[in-house]
């Protein structure tokens, strides 16, 4: 064997060791599985294609030149899962606690490119002290470069997280700024400051599990979507969970053969909801009784229940619902239940997912809670998620599927309602052609007009449609009036009438 391919096999293999066995040996002690053991289970047997695994940190300071492991504490590549494409990365917590060095941080960046140069999804398995202490302002720099991409990437690939481990500083800030977060319950923690940060800066004593564990990021904070008893449930889950997803804001949602007959008849949605309104029942069951084989992936279930968000499959393509649940609060409509519906309502428009709407609600929670809490931001947040998610490309067929399943279950009075969304395709000459690119990448964004002012062709004055044009002038003579004056008028003209005689009828 020549010196080199020795030299490769050598650094291959202590790739493969990561932190060293003692490490290892102690990672699996609390029950955490390694980088590359997760990997594994993610994605299809042998699809895993490893990037940079030699690539080593390049500080010198506080004896780093003597230590230094080959791919420097993240495992980076593609897989399938299901046979689709995914990019991955997965921080080893064996090698330097998984923190983010310069090099390590440029590993991530690169399969997060390529992932939105291809239009594939990207899973981190997040396992991070942070910032490497040793580095720095260049591990700072690092994570500037891995948000800017979660920036980039956001609505045009699907970025989903699973928190495997004790996360801290940038280590969340970063899976934050993605779509989904899954956690391992006793073993992943999320907080930007952990508890002896806090104790010395507030006198707070707090543990882990109260101040990040999974328990309390999907139940009180709603920064966690889902938690799991353990490292293999949770990227079971993920596996699933991504055959829902599109594999980018292009491609359309993907479609499984069902074995769910096209005239199901489900008898019981006739007598499910309740003659009284204040009768309340499971919206989980009507909504898996509507959707194909009865499969509901729901996100957030332990927050803000009085809302049910989620993915299902009518006809076999993938569906978003939203759904009031009368069971939780009667069904109102609160801060957390809306701001769940409004970052969830988003990430089914960027990707042109179609969205159902159960409607059963009685209105917002009145409170002074609720209303200090910013009930009206948090609630107007998610009337314009929903507005705005009325287009969906590449699904002309998938309304009338839609509207089928709905009507054949005896559902007219849900069918009837304005609020149910069957998004369509939609021309968009009202002006706000911007809105539904913004998540398209700068080259994508190029219209055809923008082609042809490339060669020469002169962009045409758009008119402003007569209707605007009478709202314009109506504002315009209100404007142009004195505010004084007109109050004066309108005070003036009350006095006026209060004076008249009441004609006698
Ligand atoms: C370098 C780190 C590290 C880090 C952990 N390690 N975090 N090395 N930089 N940030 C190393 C430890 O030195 C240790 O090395 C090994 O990882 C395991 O760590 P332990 O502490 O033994 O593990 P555990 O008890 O499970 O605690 C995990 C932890 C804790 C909660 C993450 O290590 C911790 O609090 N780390 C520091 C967190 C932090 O302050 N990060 C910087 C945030 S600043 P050995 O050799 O002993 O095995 C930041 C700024 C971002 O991120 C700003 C963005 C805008």
């Amino acid at each position: 064997m020549s010196a080199n391919i020795e030299e490769l096999e050598r650094r291959r293999a202590a790739a493969r060791l990561g932190g060293g066995e003692k490490r290892v040996a102690a990672q699996h002690a609390k029950g955490k599985l390694t980088a590359r053991e997760r990997l594994e289970i993610l994605l299809d047997e042998g699809s895993f294609e490893e990037l940079d695994m030699y690539v080593e940190h390049n500080a010198t300071d506080f004896g780093m030149d003597q230590q230094r492991v080959p791919g420097d504490g993240v495992v980076t590549g593609s897989g399938t899962i299901n046979g689709r494409l995914v990019y991955v990365f997965s921080q080893d917590f064996t090698v330097f606690g998984g923190s983010l060095s310069e090099r390590h941080a440029q590993k991530i960046c690169k399969v997060m490119d390529m992932a939105m140069k291809v239009g594939a999804p990207v899973i981190g398995l997040n396992d991070s002290g942070g910032a490497r202490i040793q580095e720095g302002v260049a591990s700072l720099a690092g994570y500037a470069e891995v948000f800017q991409r979660n920036v980039l990437a956001s609505g045009v690939i699907p970025q989903v997280s699973l928190i495997m481990g004790p996360c801290a500083g940038g280590a969340v800030y970063s899976p934050a700024m993605t779509d989904f977060i899954f956690m391992v319950k006793d073993s992943s923690y999320m907080f930007v400051t952990g508890p002896e940060v806090v104790k010395t800066v507030t006198n707070e004593v707090v543990t882990q599990e109260e101040l990040g564990g999974a328990v309390t990021h999907t139940t009180k904070t709603g920064v966690a979507d889902l938690a799991f008893e353990n490292d293999i449930e949770a990227l079971l889950a993920a596996r699933e969970f991504v055959s829902y997803l599109p594999e980018n804001n292009r491609s359309g949602v993907p479609e499984l053969p069902t074995g769910d007959p096209w005239d199901r008849i489900e008898d019981s949605l006739d007598t499910l909801i309740p003659a009284s309104a204040n009768q309340p029942y499971d919206m989980h069951e009507l909504v898996r009784k509507v959707l194909d084989e009865g499969q509901f992936f729901e996100i957030q279930p332990n927050h803000g229940g009085n809302i049910l968000c989620g993915f299902g499959r009518v006809e076999g393509r993938t569906v978003g619902v939203v759904a009031n649940q009368p069971m939780v609060l009667a069904g109102v409509l609160d801060i957390n239940a809306s701001r769940k519906a409004a970052r969830f309502v988003r990430f089914c428009d960027a990707f042109s997912i179609p969205i159902v709407t159960f409607v059963d609600v009685p209105g917002f929670l009145p409170g002074t809670a609720q209303e200090l809490g910013g009930i009206i931001k948090h609630g107007s947040q998610a009337a314009v998620r929903l507005c705005r998610g009325d287009r969906a490309q590449d699904h002309r067929d998938h309304p009338q599927g839609l509207w089928r399943r709905l009507r054949r279950h005896g559902l007219q009075a849900l069918a009837r309602r304005p609020q149910l969304r069957l998004a369509d395709r939609r021309n968009r000459r009202d002006g706000c052609q911007g809105r539904g690119r913004d998540h398209l990448p700068l080259r994508a964004r190029r219209s055809r007009q923008d082609r042809r002012e490339d060669q020469g062709i002169r962009r045409p004055l758009r008119q402003p449609v007569r209707r605007r044009e009478h709202g314009l002038h109506r504002r315009g003579d209100l404007s142009a009036l004195d505010p004084a004056a007109y109050c004066a008028g309108v005070a003036e003209a009350a006095q006026q009438a209060a004076r008249e005689p009441v004609e006698e009828a």
